[in-house]
């Protein structure tokens, strides 16, 4: 018996992106407000709060968004610029040799309101030019169909997912899209970190959480017609594109126990399934086992449809995709611990033996091969590692050049270990680092919080000329690509 380390022949490098952070022209070709369109960016805000800050949404942010009038910064609708600048961004993801490009459709482009019976051309038009740029390049597209980018409308009109309408919503969006780009696209993800309904209700499942006193009801409710849309869409999927390959897509952090204590272990086990219920059901394709009692005990009780778990078993995912950014760890009394920061859980607890990024996200590359190896046994699905990055601030040196050794560093042990979780006899066939390009964060609308191997020359304000340059770790993922993994030196 042999085992091997080594990436396949095929294995898909890239990066990935989501239409809301990157792309501004939030109101050219006919674009409807999306529900991320509406957060705005402060830089006179403690810098305690851009650490912490949430995805919470009031009533009160959104009408104002939706003032024409209004004089507020919204960086989410500024992007990069990628609306017009997409030619040369591909060409230096080519440069680096990417294999795939992780992006999003946004909703909003297509169905500017969402309930339409007919899709916006101008639309579809740009991604039919996207596609082709990225083809034209040998890059694979993979495709995000919702990326925390729902129409606001159905937010304001139609009160989110736990209205069962949103599924057909959906799904002609799905059918729509597979139509249009069946020929250029194989690779398919329903809806991004499908999980974190949890932690941010408004941008996962459309609601403001004031409007819903039963949040617990309405969050798992509109989790269900996700995974009914979602169902619906692979089907689709397959019918119209054959050979097409579309995976679920959850939030992954590894938990450990914080101690050894049996109960630390019991919480930590029903932490982990808060965020494996939703790739159980997508994987699966039913409610395990522990469901009743997992949601008798929040008080939730779901409205289902006849039919809907037929439709669940008869079409779960091809693939098992995530993100994995850190880990934590999670205590039966963490009232008397040092929580960590973090926008995708609360209620981990700092781990001492892990350093911690400028924005507190525990570090930790080795939790990496262990979350591999515990989805492939779960699922015994291909995996793809649809994000992982570092967001740090760059400094620009005098003569332009950007020393990132640190984002070399968090890529080069996250790279090694998941030689180790091949070596495991892990299936993996991708990998893309979130934010190949700095974009605007998803948490914090910053954009000083950098992911890229492309800088961007824009401030937190949107000031600045939007020129592109390499950082050093443009060079070093561009080598670790051409080697196929094998070379991860200096
Ligand atoms: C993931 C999201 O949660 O984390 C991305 O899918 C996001 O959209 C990424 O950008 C990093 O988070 P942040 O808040 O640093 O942008």
């Amino acid at each position: 018996m042999t085992f091997s380390k080594q990436f396949p022949d095929d294995f898909l490098w890239g990066g990935a992106t989501a239409a809301n952070q990157l792309e501004g022209g939030w109101n050219i070709g006919g674009k409807g407000l999306s529900v991320s369109d509406v957060y705005t960016f402060d830089s006179r805000t403690p810098k305690e709060r851009w650490l912490d800050q949430w995805l919470f949404m009031t009533r009160r942010q959104v009408a104002d968004a939706q003032d024409p009038n209004s004089s507020k910064y919204y960086p989410k609708r500024k992007g990069i610029d990628f609306y017009h600048r997409y030619k040369e961004d591909i060409a230096l993801f080519a440069e680096m040799g990417f294999k795939c490009f992780r992006m999003s459709i946004a909703w909003t482009r297509i169905f500017p309101r969402g309930d339409e019976t007919e899709p916006n051309e101008q639309g579809l038009a740009f991604y039919d030019d996207v596609l082709e740029t990225l083809l034209a390049h040998n890059i694979q597209p993979v495709v995000s169909l919702s990326h925390y980018e729902m129409p606001l409308c159905l937010v304001t009109e139609y009160g989110g997912w736990p209205n069962r309408k949103l599924v057909d919503f959906y799904v002609r969006f799905a059918v729509t899209v597979f139509e249009r780009y069946r020929r250029k696209v194989k690779y398919w993800m329903t809806f991004n970190e499908i999980n974190c309904v949890k932690h941010h209700p408004y941008v996962s499942v459309g609601v403001i959480e004031e409007d819903h006193p039963h949040l617990e009801q309405d969050k798992y409710q509109g989790a269900h017609h996700q995974f009914v849309a979602s169902a619906l869409a692979t089907k689709a999927c397959h019918q119209i594109i054959p050979g097409s390959q579309v995976g679920c897509m959850i939030s992954y952090q590894m938990l450990y126990p914080h101690t050894c204590h049996p109960d630390d272990l019991q919480a930590c086990e029903e932490q982990q399934r808060v965020s494996l219920f939703f790739s159980d059901v997508q994987a699966r394709g039913y409610y395990p086992a522990y469901t009743d009692r997992m949601l008798a005990e929040k008080g939730v009780v779901l409205q289902k449809a006849q039919g809907d778990d037929e439709i669940l078993r008869q079409y779960p995912v091809d693939f098992v995709s995530f993100s994995y950014y850190m880990s934590s760890t999670v205590s039966a009394h963490p009232e008397e611990l040092e929580g960590v920061t973090g926008n995708l859980i609360t209620g981990g607890i700092r781990n001492p033996y892990l350093p911690s990024s400028q924005w507190g996200w525990q570090i930790d590359p080795k939790g990496l091969r262990l979350a591999l190896n515990q989805l492939y046994d779960r699922y015994q699905k291909p995996l793809f590692i649809a994000e992982n990055g570092l967001g740090a601030v760059d400094t620009v040196n005098p003569d332009g050049t950007i020393d990132d050794d640190y984002r070399i560093d968090y890529l080069r042990q996250h790279i090694e270990q998941m030689k180790e979780a091949l070596g495991d006899g892990v299936r993996l066939f991708g990998y893309t680092w979130w934010g190949p390009i700095d974009v605007i964060s998803a948490g914090t609308a910053q954009i000083s919080k950098r992911y890229g191997f492309i800088y961007v020359d824009q401030d937190d304000d949107g000031n600045g000329t939007q020129r592109r340059s390499r950082k050093k770790s443009f060079h070093w993922y561009q080598r670790a690509i051409a080697s196929n993994g094998e070379q991860l030196a200096d």
